[in-house]
């Protein structure tokens, strides 16, 4: 069984909107329903869960209602951090093994093939992140903006989400990091790095489409980017319509 959990507990203080970002409309639809549509739609997941932010479950609710997902199981709220957020869904799934995808909600140009490849990659793997190569050089500094370090480009990637585990691998990881009184805010596969070392986390290949929507030019970006898919569409039915025309049938070519 596989599940995907939405991470959406955050509040979007950098957007600064003033409603949670994940619930802003783009592309006609809140960013929050374009991501559960592709997991909705993909054929690896089974079950959905939402960890929505306090006092917009009710909005989550009515989201999930008028799209008609059938999928999602559960909206419940999140935690004061991602961190506690992922915990409250690991306590809400329970015991058992399954598969998790733990997902941005403010990701909502994740792809199918993405999904595929992450639930693909759990046969091998326990813990999967999903990163693309960084165009930037990326430089470290010291608390006086100061560099102090420039590693080699090549060996790094920026982090993009799902991260997908086997729900022991991630449980186990959690519980360790609880007893740990120095335990530092990180992302679900840093958990698993930092309190279950040696365990491979295989890496699958993100895409530039998958931006989190973060700061007001990513919205811009993002609506741009449903344009463009948009367009897309119209394309693949005009063709279809076209080879109507010719032959008396439809011929549906499912390509990739
Ligand atoms: N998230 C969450 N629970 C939290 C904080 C964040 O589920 N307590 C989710 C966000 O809703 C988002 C994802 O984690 O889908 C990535 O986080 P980020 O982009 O940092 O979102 P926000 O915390 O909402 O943004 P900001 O940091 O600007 O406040």
């Amino acid at each position: 069984r596989t599940v995907a959990v939405i991470l959406a507990g955050g509040t979007g203080t950098r957007l600064g909107l003033g409603i949670p970002k994940q619930l802003l409309k783009i592309a006609g639809k809140p960013i929050i329903e374009h991501t559960l549509a592709v997991f909705e739609a993909a054929p690896e997941i089974d079950e959905i869960i939402v960890l929505m932010a306090a006092g917009h479950i009710a909005e989550a609710q009515r989201i999930v209602a008028g799209a008609g997902f059938r999928k999602i199981s559960k909206v419940i709220e999140g935690g004061d951090t991602r961190n506690d957020t992922t915990r409250i869904a690991l306590d809400a799934i329970g015991e058992g093994d399954v598969n998790i995808l733990f997902h941005d909600a403010v990701r909502p140009l994740v792809s199918a093939r993405i999904v595929r490849e992450c639930v693909n990659a759990l046969w091998t793997y326990a813990a999967v992140d999903v990163a693309i190569p960084s165009a930037d050089t990326i430089i470290q500094v010291d608390e006086n903006d100061c560099i102090t370090d420039i590693p080699v480009r090549s060996t790094l990637r920026r982090g993009q989400t799902p991260q997908a585990f086997r729900s022991p691998t991630i449980r186990e990881a959690y519980r360790r990091a609880e007893g740990d009184p120095d335990f530092a805010a990180t992302d679900d596969c840093g958990v698993v790095l930092r309190y279950l070392p040696g365990t491979p986390i295989k890496v699958i290949d993100g895409s530039d489409e998958n931006i989190k929507v973060t700061h007001p030019v990513d919205v811009h970006l993002a609506d741009k980017l449903f344009q463009l898919a948009a367009a897309q569409a119209p394309r693949l039915t005009d063709h279809h319509g076209y080879t109507e025309e010719l032959t008396g049938r439809t011929i549906v070519v499912f390509g990739g």
